[in-house]
């Protein structure tokens, strides 16, 4: 049964306080709660209220109330948690002491306190703490919470939120009855949900740093990693030191205990959590070094370490008053870890990044069966609502709303924000009255992005009037399960005109389409865009390509949303030459690309030579950003080609796209043969590694070149490819070059994987690399090889990253294998995911997305894949969040 918005009911119990005593046993961890729990007066005319619990898998101790046993008839125990009727309990206010037993060594689920290689750590959002001790566990109950751990002596280093009290930020040794014991207490002062709360416990070394705040606080910092990792941490802490400052500067927000720590652990279900003052990394999110960290690593760690950091203001200092709410801390933290990168970085091409990423992930969820709205209404198991759609559409919401307000009115709106909810648990409702009451806005209509699933379409009608535009835009969202009727949206539309010289014409402008469909009319000799009183009937013909201007429109990528704009390939080269927004230039680049790719395979038309020779221009501009270029030179994924597909009423055949994509790649290797390898030459790495941004878009576009060449079958680049790998000086380099020489299937692949996996093997997260650039390769037999590598003593199933790095690469990065006609890839996954659900269901719900978009395939895929899906649905004892991810992709 679901859980729903609508029945959202404030606690009858609050908490005052927690204290928490752990004694660490690996299969028979002690836990004692003391909670002072008090009626919340909100609620106090409904009369006595029992006390409900969540719990699951604890063994029950016992229980005192204000240190009086409870009766064993008091207390009802069911599989979800605990009830002690109201006649139990003293009316007001009173203080309860449990004892539970857990066993984090059989917790494999890695929800809860689990072991990880020797350590103990904990994972409690959404619904973990509950698995430790019995507890209101749901976010609008927020209490301070001390925390006692005692582990034998051999476990030095004791872990929990907040500032330690006793053990100096470490244990301290304990001799009672002639055993030797490690203490440690810590307090965290600031109210906080159960799903902030954190503990950790190994023989862990630290990296440590300094930090001052604006105001003065001295704060001590510490990365834990095990021994052997602590020359991998260096990053990391700039990363964290920079986020420090930079949610100073930007948003007035400084940090608000004596200590800040980030622990790196191997066994992680997803990729970091803010637990306050604690924050827990999955290890890859963590250590890097030159020789082991790839640029794009080193970019995600960056990115990661700030966006817990800055959750410990936008999440844990105002948090979300229950889980429907969850957008309201992740997309606005996912919106300031993107400025933030954006400022560390370069802004068009941290945007192009993103806008990437929406695509490939979210676009497709919000296009098929599991489609939900920003703010969900209704769910079964909460981890399956972590998703794209949460995170990442919700951060362009909240970049919508700062677009549409600027930035004075974003600073304003989040300050009120700040200092209105400090300490509470709030919605989206209260979110969005701070924007209005700050910045004087209905955003009554707006509020629908929240509310409404789907991706809309915005259509785009253009008809010139000698010098003037009358550009019209009409906006519609198709249906989403269990949402048949949308309504409008407001869609910032940024627009800008480049003449047929390349000179723009009108600077960005921003238009607001708010009805179905609506007309401007746009003068750029004197800059304006007034809109029309009555939208103008849809021109004749196709592209405008007669006007003496080229509208280029989402600029910035102003809304996310399908933009259908009809454009001839000339006037798509002009605006790749000469547009002066970078996303939008590189955004015509892209819809070039695809419509190439489109002509393909609808057409078996040729890959035309004016589009190769319009991106040879891009790549030999010396005066554009080497990242710019290398994004440029990169063809749309088979995945977003088969929406394209899809969405004008097709079905994909993925055999068909992967011949185009390779066609296209040739055609770029062998005509611009001469201008790659000078790039690749001009480029050539030497001196010390550095893993800043200008170095690595030297690097990304070198290895583009690289691979581009390969693609064209050019025997000096499988040459140049081997003496890259054979003399890199860091792991960007030599992976580059593993991955054309084991992706074009080059006889120099098979030594290198060989050497590599020698070199590296005492490193998990090179070894996950050496699975996923052989599980990406889309070769002949492809399942075939990845059984084979499933049998590797190294795949390490059970653990998370190793899975991913293996099946989940093959399910979702190498097209071409996983859609085999003979269905093998999906057979293979669907094996691995049953295998891996009772193990972990969490990493298995969130892999079996894999399959989501499986509507846009051709007949003989769609029938393949449903016949998984059914025997997925038919196991017995699937998890219930595998179920739920199972059936609504069997169901839309
Ligand atoms: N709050 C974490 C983050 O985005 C994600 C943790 C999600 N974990 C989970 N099991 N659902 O930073
Ligand atoms: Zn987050």
């Amino acid at each position: 049964t679901p859980t729903r918005l609508a029945d959202y009911r404030p606690p009858y119990w609050l908490v005052d306080r927690v204290r928490l005593e752990f004694e660490l046993d690996p299969t028979a961890t002690r836990v004692t709660a003391e909670i002072e729990f008090r009626r919340n007066p909100e609620r106090a005319a409904e009369g006595p209220a029992d006390l409900r619990l969540d719990g699951r898998s604890l063994i029950w101790r016992g229980a005192k109330i204000d240190g009086t046993p409870l009766a064993d008839d008091a207390v009802a125990i069911d599989g979800e948690g605990l009830t002690v009727a109201a006649a139990h309990l003293p009316g007001e206010r009173f203080t309860w002491r449990c004892e539970t037993e857990i066993d984090p060594a059989a917790n494999t689920a890695l929800e809860g306190l689990y072991i990880s290689k020797g350590m103990y750590c904990t994972q409690c959002e959404a619904e973990g703490f509950r698995k430790i001790t019995f507890y209101p566990d749901r976010p609008d109950v927020m209490a301070p919470f001390e925390v006692r751990i005692e582990a034998p002596e051999e476990i030095p280093v004791l872990l929990s939120n907040g500032n330690p009290v006793t053990g100096g930020g470490t244990s301290e040794l304990v001799v009672t009855g002639g055993t030797r014991r490690r203490v440690a207490v810590w307090h965290d002062p600031h109210p906080k949900p159960a799903y902030l709360f954190a503990l950790v416990a190994g023989d862990l070394v630290a990296h440590r740093d300094r930090f001052t705040t604006a105001s003065g606080r001295d704060v001590e910092l510490a990365i834990w990693v095990r021994p052997g990792d602590e020359a991998k941490c260096a990053y990391a802490m700039d990363a964290l030191k920079r986020s420090m400052r930079w949610d100073e500067e930007t948003h007035g927000r400084e940090y608000d205990l004596d200590i800040f720590q980030i622990v790196a652990v191997d066994d992680f279900n997803m990729g970091a959590m803010e637990n306050k003052g604690l924050n827990i990394f999955n290890a890859k999110y963590v250590l890097a070094s030159p020789e082991t960290a790839t640029d794009q690593d080193y970019e995600r760690i960056e990115s990661i370490v700030a966006h817990e950091y800055f959750h410990n203001w936008t999440g844990n200092r105002i948090t979300c008053r229950d889980w429907f709410q969850l957008c309201l801390k992740e997309g606005l933290t996912v919106y300031r870890d993107q400025r933030f990168s954006a400022d560390m970085r370069s802004e068009p091409v941290q945007r192009i990044a993103d806008v990437v990423a929406l695509r490939a992930a979210q676009f497709p969820e919000d296009q098929g069966p599991l489609a939900h709205p920003v703010r969900p209404e209704e769910y079964v198991e909460i981890n399956n609502f972590y998703t794209a759609t949460v995170y990442e559409k919700g951060a362009e919401v909240i970049g919508m709303l700062a677009r549409l307000v600027g930035p004075e009115g974003y600073r304003a709106a989040l300050d009120l924000y700040f200092e209105r909810h400090d300490g509470q648990a709030c919605t989206i409702e209260q979110f969005r009255a701070c924007f209005e009451d700050a910045c004087g806005r209905d955003l009554t209509q707006f509020a629908r992005w929240w509310s409404q699933a789907g991706t809309p379409r915005v259509t785009v009608e253009e008809a010139w009037e000698g010098e003037t535009l009358v550009l019209t835009l009409a906006q519609e969202t198709p249906p989403t399960p269990g949402q048949a009727e949308k309504a409008p949206l407001v869609i910032p539309v940024a627009i800008g005109l480049i003449g047929r010289d390349g000179a723009e014409m009108l600077p960005t402008t921003l238009l607001e389409l708010t009805e179905a469909r609506q007309s401007w009319r746009i003068a750029p000799a004197a800059g304006t865009a007034e809109p029309l009183p009555e939208p103008a009937p849809a021109p004749e013909g196709n592209a405008p390509a007669d006007g003496p201007a080229v509208l280029s429109v989402a600029r910035g990528f102003s809304a996310p949303a399908i933009f259908r704009q009809r454009m001839t390939a000339a006037d798509r080269a002009l605006l790749l030459a000469h547009d002066t927004d970078p996303f939008a230039r590189w955004e015509a680049g892209h819809r070039y690309a695809l419509d190439v790719a489109l002509a393909a395979i609808r057409e078996d038309a040729a890959i035309p030579e004016a589009w190769t020779d319009a991106l040879g221009r891009l790549l030999t501009d010396a005066g554009l950003d080497p990242a710019f270029r290398s994004r440029a030179l990169t063809l749309p994924g088979a995945d977003e080609i088969a929406g394209e597909i899809a969405g004008a009423g097709g079905l994909a055949d993925p055999e068909a796209i992967h011949a185009a994509r390779s066609a296209m790649r040739a055609a770029l290797g062998s005509r611009l043969a001469g201008p790659l390898a000078e790039t690749c030459a001009a480029l050539a790495g030497s001196g010390p590694y550095s893993p800043d941004a200008a170095a690595a878009g030297r690097r990304a576009l070198r290895n583009r070149c690289l691979d581009l060449r390969a693609a064209a079958g050019s025997p000096e680049a499988a040459e140049a490819a081997e003496a890259q790998f054979d003399t890199a000086n860091n792991m960007t380099d030599r992976m580059a070059a593993l991955t054309v020489l084991a992706h074009h299937d080059l006889p120099g692949a098979a030594p290198r994987l060989a050497a590599f996996h020698a070199r590296f093997q005492g490193d998990a997260q090179v070894v996950d690399k050496w699975f996923t650039v052989q599980a990406t390769a889309p070769l002949d037999g492809a399942a075939g090889r990845i059984a084979a590598l499933a049998a590797h003593p190294a795949f390490d199933w059970k653990n998370p990253n190793r899975f991913r790095s293996l099946i989940g690469a093959f399910a979702m990065a190498n097209p071409r294998g996983f859609h085999a006609a003979d269905g093998a890839g999906y057979r293979l996954v669907t094996d691995w995911l049953l295998r891996l659900d009772p193990v972990n269901p969490q990493t298995t719900a969130r892999l079996a997305g894999a399959f989501e978009s499986w509507r846009r395939y051709t007949p003989d895929r769609q029938r393949l894949i449903r016949a998984e899906l059914d025997r997925m649905a038919a196991t017995p004892g699937l998890s219930k969040n595998t179920r739920e991810i199972v059936e609504r992709m069997r169901g839309g």
